[in-house]
């Protein structure tokens, strides 16, 4: 058998690092890139040129005409959502066919699942978790209670997959009653469905076979990570998370490739903190957040929401590094830090007069946790145009080896800017 080359791309914030832009510059070097988990609450952008190119679900590999694409098990899909992304990418000359796949595995995220997903949002109130709205939660809620359909099941003749889906609609309406959730018309679901499935069968396999086959080949594949470490189901802030695992043991359920098979971990992070939706966010910074929104930078790619914004910070970074196995970092929108003159960098938290250098478990002491800063001094001149590590200012490689140092993990790619050529090596 092959050595297997497999290499994890994943977020170690609360996504939105930069992961797609990532994923389509190593995947130069790939021959697959297989979506391990989420859904279509994930943007991931991309830019060649002049274009600009933002993903939901078909992975960031599909830009690359020679890399295969899947959608592995570990998703959650929207079928309708899936088909405008695929005739966008199709209109743009972008084909998809016989190189994109969709794991029969991967559940199917429902029109009764958007309308919990609002439910659930109104009635936490102020308290709102802030979600994409796509019905992410409740789908994977489905999943876990065994009561999920599978995009497999787009497969089935259209009368049981119509008996399926009308089973779950009505059971829906019934607790809608109950919940005071929109009620949703079967018909109509039964109806999208079945346009979905006569688009999507074609796509259709069994990922974890694709995968396999692909592993066994010796081929070089990227498994995507969506959203990032924070907001992970289990390692995230929650409730302040989404529904998912986007830590690396995700990249192994979501696409059966087994742990022993992962050769790299690449943590993609900013080189400073955003977040989108409610929850802890120590290191915050509204000045910082007023500087980026003025320069055009961070707004949402999926909702356009603009993001919160704050600075670095390493101890929740540390945690990602641990957390994840991290092989290398790689670094991007360094020069949104450009302009900058003094530049706090966060390495440990101030809870109840003690200083922690982990975060808390529960989210009301976070949520109290104030920043210890270190201050470094801003370089104050683009980095935009720099190619190679002895291109950036003296500040700035100064910062980024303190907060390799912080994290206590290797510094693999540096990012000056959203196009593919604004992208090198370290060293
Ligand atoms: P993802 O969800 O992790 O793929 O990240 P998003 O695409 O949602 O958000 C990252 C944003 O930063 C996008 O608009 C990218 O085009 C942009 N971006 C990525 N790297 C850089 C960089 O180094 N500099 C600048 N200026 N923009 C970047
Ligand atoms: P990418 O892959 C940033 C956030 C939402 C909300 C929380 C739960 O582009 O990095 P959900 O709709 O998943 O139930 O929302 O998670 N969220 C993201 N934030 N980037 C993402 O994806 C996100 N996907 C979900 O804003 O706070
Ligand atoms: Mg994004």
């Amino acid at each position: 058998m092959n050595k297997p080359k497999v290499s994890v791309v994943l977020g170690l914030q609360w996504g939105d690092e930069g992961k797609g832009k990532i994923l389509d510059v190593m995947a130069s070097e790939a021959d697959w890139v297989l979506r391990a988990q989420g859904g279509n609450n994930a943007g991931h952008t991309v830019e060649i040129g002049s274009e600009k190119y933002v993903l939901h679900l078909v992975p960031s590999g599909i830009l690359r005409s020679k890399v295969s694409c899947l959608i592995a098990g570990g998703a959650v899909v929207d079928p309708g959502g899936l088909i405008r992304e695929i005739e966008g990418l199709t209109q743009r000359g972008i084909q998809t066919r016989s190189r994109l796949f969709l794991a029969s595995q991967a559940h199917l995220v429902l029109p009764v699942h958007r309308a919990v997903d609002r439910g659930f949002e109104k009635k936490r109130g102020r308290s709102r978790i802030g979600t994409t709205g796509r019905g992410i939660g409740p789908a994977y809620s489905d999943k876990m209670a065994r009561i999920g359909l599978r995009a497999g099941e787009l497969a089935l003749p259209p009368g049981e997959l119509a008996k399926r889906l009308r089973e779950r609609v009505e059971a829906h309406n019934r607790a809608a009653r109950v919940q005071g959730w929109e009620k949703i018309s079967a018909t109509g679901t039964i109806r999208e469905m079945a346009r979905a499935a006569k688009f999507l069968r074609p796509y259709l396999t069994d990922g974890v076979s694709v995968a396999h086959r692909a592993v066994a080949a010796g081929k070089r594949i990227l498994i995507e990570g969506a959203q990032g470490t924070f907001l992970d189901v289990d390692h995230g802030t929650y409730p302040f998370v989404t529904s998912s695992h986007c830590t690396a043991g995700g990249a192994c359920t979501g696409t059966g490739v087994p742990p022993t098979a992962i050769r790299r971990v690449v943590g993609v992070l900013k080189a400073y903190t955003t977040r989108v939706g409610g929850g802890p966010f120590v290191t915050e910074d509204g000045t910082l957040g007023h500087l980026l929104h003025g320069m055009g930078r961070e707004f949402g790619s999926t909702t356009g929401r603009a993001r919160r914004c704050g600075w670095f910070d390493a101890v929740l970074v540390r945690r990602a590094v641990q957390l994840n196995g991290v092989t290398e970092m790689a670094m991007t929108n360094l020069d949104g830090l450009d302009g900058l003159e003094k530049i706090p960098v966060c390495i440990g938290y101030r809870l109840r007069n003690k200083v922690l250098r982990e975060p808390p478990v529960e989210v009301s002491d976070w949520e109290k946790c104030r920043p210890v800063y270190r201050m470094f001094e801003g370089w104050c001149e683009p980095t935009t145009e720099a190619r190679q590590w002895g291109d950036l200012p003296k500040k700035a490689r100064t910062y980024l080896s303190a907060i390799k140092e912080l994290v206590g993990a290797p510094l693999g790619i540096i990012s000056v800017g959203a196009g593919r050529e604004q992208t090198f090596r370290h060293g």
